[in-house]
């Protein structure tokens, strides 16, 4: 199956939310990525449930939620309301991931973990039957624009024997720094969604950067 381009909002010119939300509908990416900071998690704030309830309506795709927040499950019913269609949260900001998880996918939406870089695999080993998605930080979490972190393609590589060696079929999300430069490396690894900020909101041509994006690993490369 091929892999999943989910733009990072982040990266976008907010005085042009409306454009920039109709190239992304017109694209071949699959999934939004909507980036929510606190400025206690991270040391940035972002935006919250009231703007991701009203660019809503301007899209059909999946709004995939990635909460960088401290008590991510006092949130995240106002989150589900807001439209999201997957919530991932910091298994770092939590006591009680296990638990999260669950109170995310009651609320009917698909549950994704969060780690830093830091962060080894083994601390959310015992509920990777749970997930939908895990998030690998590919940069320190709170800024768009980042190098990449080559020590990434380490943990995806350990992520997905133990997804080989269960038979489970949860998604691999790596986020931050990824762009044409680095996406085939990280495919190969073992990733399935590719989060792409600066590397398609900064580009001149978004729409072809996406679809180059969407042809990395199929041996169709045309530049
Ligand atoms: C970082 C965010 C990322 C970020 C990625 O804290 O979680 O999603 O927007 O941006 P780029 O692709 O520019 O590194
Ligand atoms: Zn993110």
């Amino acid at each position: 199956m091929s892999h999943i381009i989910a733009p990072s909002l982040l990266a976008a010119d907010f005085t042009r939310l409306q454009q920039e939300l109709q190239m992304f509908e017109e694209s071949e990416a699959q999934w939004l990525h909507l980036d929510v900071m606190d400025g206690v998690f991270v040391p940035n704030i972002s935006f919250g449930a009231n703007i991701i309830s009203q660019l809503r309506p301007l899209s059909k795709k999946i709004f995939d939620v990635h909460l960088m927040i401290e008590n991510p499950s006092h949130y995240i019913p106002s989150f589900a309301k807001s439209g999201a269609d997957i919530i991932s949260f910091h298994a770092e900001a939590t006591n009680h991931v296990h638990r999260t998880i669950y109170q995310i996918k009651d609320l009917g939406l698909k549950a994704g973990v969060a780690l830093n870089p830091h962060t080894p695999i083994s601390l959310i080993e015992n509920v990777l039957e749970d997930v939908d998605l895990v998030v690998l930080m590919s940069v320190n979490p709170g800024f768009g624009g980042q190098k990449f972190i080559y020590n990434t393609l380490q943990k995806i590589k350990v992520l997905q024997e133990i997804k080989n060696e269960r038979n489970l079929t949860f998604d691999i999300e790596i986020d931050g720094g990824v762009g044409l430069q680095n996406a085939e490396k990280i495919l190969q690894a073992g990733a399935t969604v590719l989060v792409a900020g600066s590397s398609v909101f900064k580009s001149e041509t978004p729409k072809e950067t996406i679809q180059r994006l969407k042809q990395v690993g199929l041996g169709n490369l045309n530049f």
